[in-house]
């Protein structure tokens, strides 16, 4: 039987490094020694008021089909949370709800991109984008931001990528894998490039409530971005909400029309209750994430001045998130080899970097939604691992 051609655009190269991964879960599982560093999904419960809400909305027999672009008193939560942090005057007929940040990528890669069109990324990019933009058949065009320009956007190198296929630019802000919060001048250089080739940008924003240091400016903020930019985020990181299954775009009005077709068919609106108990994270719960936030930083700190003990191992400092990048280039020719033999060895499970794009091949992600005392374990082993290497 045959299936459709759709089925080779969503299977994404980076399957492979996921496989370490796959492993020590499986082994954590079955209550073996293995520290598990491959997984960005927070630690943290989500906050009880948020659950109480949910399950009062539950209890009170918010059981059924919801509103398709989202409840108006979501939307507008969304709207609020957007314009106050932003400045750009946003209202409900601004958003949309679908089921989190994926969800929204997802829905936006369709409404733009069309089979001819080509889409720049940035990478390092989170793993999905690929699938998520070739889904529609738009050709996806991967512009590096090098390891030695601090996995920063190079200006040169986008601009050579601009061809007069191409669409739309994707930016994420702060970034996974790196951390790296774009600056303002790296943004407005972004925007003029978008502006002059009547470009959109899509900005994911999911990492936004994560910064340690630096500001987060939302694309969509500049001048004559605010037109042509879909800013997609959710609360799978600021609320500790992955499972929830909650995010929006925020975008121009003319937008919703496409959306509603499109979630009419293929999402139908997100559980009453979800929403609900979303509704209370955005106008309640903001203290909850900037505390998740600060333990983060110091989880950070922590994790570089562990790995600081190995000789020759680059840590990049995250502005951001809850990873942080480590170059091991100089033990290992192969992340995937390091990350294979560091496992077998020691039961720490990191991921090859190299899944995010050809500029972190050589480095691997570590992430830090472990406890302290497990992140100083983890990070012991992989400095004796090392250590044992060299001899
Ligand atoms: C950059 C980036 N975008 C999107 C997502 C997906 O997030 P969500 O849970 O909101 O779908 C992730 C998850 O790790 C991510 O790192």
């Amino acid at each position: 039987m045959k299936l459709s051609k759709l089925i080779h655009r969503i299977s994404g190269e980076g399957a492979e490094a996921w496989e370490i991964h796959t492993l020590a879960q499986r082994a954590a599982a079955n209550g073996e020694d293995v520290i598990v560093l491959s997984i960005g999904d927070p630690d943290f419960a989500t906050p009880a008021p948020i659950i109480d809400r949910a399950v009062e909305a539950l209890q009170s027999g918010d059981t059924h089909y919801a509103a398709v672009p989202g409840r108006d008193q979501l939307r507008q939560a969304i709207a609020d949370d957007f314009q106050q942090r932003t400045g750009v005057p946003t209202d409900i007929e601004n958003v949309f709800v679908f089921a989190g940040t994926q969800n929204a990528l997802f829905a936006a890669s369709l409404i733009l991109l069309d089979e001819d069109d080509e889409v720049i990324v940035l990478e390092p990019m989170y793993v999905t984008y690929e699938a998520v933009l070739r889904i529609g058949g738009a050709t996806m065009v991967p512009v590096a931001q090098p390891a030695d320009n601090g996995f920063r956007p190079d200006i040169e190198l986008i601009k050579a990528a601009i061809t007069d296929k191409t669409k739309a630019i994707v930016i994420t802000t702060p970034n996974n894998p790196t951390g790296v919060v774009l600056s303002r001048q790296e943004l407005s250089d972004i925007a003029a490039l978008a502006i002059k080739h009547d470009l959109w940008v899509i900005s994911d924003e999911v990492y936004t409530d994560l910064i340690f240091e630096g500001e987060h400016i939302s694309m969509a903020s500049l001048p004559g971005m605010a037109e042509r930019t879909i800013t997609v985020n959710s609360l799978s990181k600021s609320h500790a909400m992955t499972g929830w299954r909650t995010g929006w775009t925020i975008g121009p009005k003319a937008l919703c029309p496409h959306y509603d077709n499109l979630a009419l068919c293929m999402l139908y609106g997100l559980p009453g209750f979800v929403q609900e108990a979303a509704i209370t994270a955005l106008t309640d719960q903001r203290d909850a994430s900037l505390a998740m936030r600060d333990i983060y930083q110091r989880r950070r700190d922590l994790v570089c001045a562990e790995l600081a003990k190995a000789s020759h191992l680059p840590v990049l400092k995250s502005q951001a998130a809850m990873y942080v990048m480590v170059d091991v280039r100089h033990y290992y020719d192969n992340a995937k080899d390091f990350s294979r033999d560091l496992y077998q060895q020691k039961g720490v499970s990191v991921l090859d970097a190299g899944a995010f794009g050809k500029s972190a091949r050589g480095w691997v992600r570590l992430c830090f939604t472990l406890d302290e005392d497990s992140l100083v374990e983890g990070c012991k082993r992989i400095v004796e691992f090392l250590h044992a290497h060299e001899q």
